[in-house]
C-alpha cells in the first residue's frame, strides 16, 4: 500500500521531503513556534512527610487532575541516574541495525513485545513520524525474559526504571484516590495485579517538521501515565479545543497524564488530557511512557461514591482488552473515540 514500508523509517531521516503518506490535513498540522503550557509542577518531597504536608501535595495533585489532567513532578524519588539509563537504553535500541529490532516487528496489538510504526496494514490514513517499542512491564520477571537481547544492558536498565516507576505510579494513584474522597487504598489493592505497558517511542528528525506529527492527538487508555522525555516535543490541549501548549522540560522531571479510565473512576470529575507529539528537524527526540491500569480483563467503573442525582453515572465500564480489540481494527487516531463509543 505504500513505499514506505515498516521499519524503514527510521532510516528515512536522511529524505530531504516528507512524503506524502506523512503529510497531515493543514487544520491539523503543529506550529513550529507554539506557546509554552503554564503547566501545574507538583513537588512530590512533602507526601512522605507529616499529615499537614502530605494533604497539601494531596490537594495540589487532586487540582491538577481536575483543572488540566495533567501536571509535572520534581522529587520523585527516581534518581537521574536511572532515568538516563533508561533513555540511553532506548536510544541504542533504535540505533541497531534494522533487523535486529524487525525481529520484533508486528502489528499486533495483542503481543506482549513489539516494535512497529504507525502503519497498520494500510489501516491507518496518515503514517506518523514515529518508531516505537512497546512491551509489558509488571511483574518483571514474567515480561523481562522476552524483552531485547540487544542492546545488552536494555533488561537491566530499562528494567530498573520500569520498577520504579510503578511503584511511583501506586503512590500517585493512592494520593488521586485519597483527594476523591475514596482514600488511598481504593485502587491500588487492584492495581497490584494490573498492567503496565511501556511504550517507548523514538522520532527521528523531520525535514519539515510542520507537515507531520509523531503521534496524533489522542488520550491515554490507562488509569495514569508517566513519561520520561529526552527533549521537547509533546504538546497538550489547552482547555480550549484546538489550542495547544507545549509542555516545557526540565531535567530530571517527569509527566504525568491523567487517563481515560481514571476519568471514567471519578465519574467525569478528573479528565484525561488531549495529547500529541511534534517534530523537530535536529534531533531525534525520544520518549518512555509507562501506562498504568487494572488487570487486562478488569473492568474499571465508576466509583458509586461520585454517583448521586446531581452526578448520574456518565460512563460504562470497559477493561483494557476491550480497548485492545477496538484498536486492532481501528486506527490510533480514533482511540480518543473508544472512550466515546462506551458511555
Ligand atoms: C504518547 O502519547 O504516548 C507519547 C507522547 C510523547 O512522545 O511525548
Ligand atoms: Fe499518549
Amino acid at each position: 500500500s505504500s513505499n514506505y514500508s515498516i521499519g524503514q523509517s527510521v532510516q528515512e531521516r536522511g529524505l530531504p521531503r516528507v512524503p506524502e503518506c506523512y503529510t497531515i490535513p493543514p487544520s491539523h498540522r503543529a506550529s513550529l513556534n507554539p506557546d509554552v503550557a503554564d503547566v501545574p509542577v507538583v513537588d512530590l518531597a512533602g507526601l512522605q512527610q507529616d499529615p499537614a504536608q502530605r494533604s497539601i501535595v494531596i490537594d495540589n495533585i487532586g487540582n491538577a487532575c481536575r483543572r488540566f489532567g495533567f501536571f509535572q513532578i520534581t522529587n520523585h524519588g527516581i534518581s537521574q541516574a536511572v532515568l538516563d539509563g533508561a533513555l540511553s537504553s532506548a536510544f541504542d535500541f533504535f540505533d541497531l541495525p534494522a533487523e535486529e529490532k524487525l525481529k520484533y516487528m508486528s502489528n499486533n496489538v495483542h503481543k506482549p513485545v513489539r516494535f512497529g510504526t504507525s502503519l497498520k496494514d494500510g489501516v491507518d490514513k496518515i503514517q506518523f513520524w514515529r518508531v516505537f517499542l512497546k512491551h509489558y512491564a509488571h511483574p518483571l520477571k514474567d515480561w523481562v525474559g522476552l524483552w531485547p537481547q540487544n542492546p545488552p544492558n536494555y533488561r537491566e536498565k530499562m528494567g530498573k526504571y520500569c520498577v520504579e516507576v510503578r511503584k511511583l505510579a501506586m503512590e500517585l494513584m493512592g494520593a488521586i484516590t485519597e483527594s476523591l474522597g475514596l482514600g488511598p487504598k481504593y485502587l491500588t489493592n487492584k492495581m497490584e495485579d494490573g498492567l503496565q505497558v511501556m511504550a517507548v517511542n523514538c522520532y527521528p528528525p523531520c525535514p519539515q517538521p510542520a507537515l507531520a506529527l509523531g503521534l496524533p492527538p489522542h488520550s491515554d487508555y490507562s488509569c495514569l501515565t508517566i513519561a520520561l522525555q529526552s527533549s521537547p516535543g509533546l504538546e497538550i490541549m489547552g482547555n480550549e479545543a484546538g489550542t495547544w501548549r507545549l509542555v516545557p522540560e526540565h531535567q530530571g522531571v517527569l509527566q504525568v497524564h491523567v487517563g481515560d479510565h481514571l476519568e471514567v473512576l471519578s465519574n467525569g470529575l478528573c479528565k484525561s488530557v488531549v495529547h500529541r507529539a511534534t517534530l523537530n528537524c535536529e534531533r531525534t527526540r525520544i520518549s518512555i511512557v509507562s501506562l498504568h491500569s487494572l488487570a487486562m480483563d478488569e473492568k474499571m467503573e465508576t466509583a458509586k461514591e461520585l454517583v448521586d442525582e446531581q452526578h448520574p453515572k456518565g460512563y460504562k465500564g470497559s477493561s483494557f482488552r476491550d480497548f485492545l480489540d477496538f484498536l486492532s481494527t481501528n486506527d490510533i487516531a480514533q482511540g480518543r473515540s473508544f472512550n466515546k463509543t462506551i458511555k
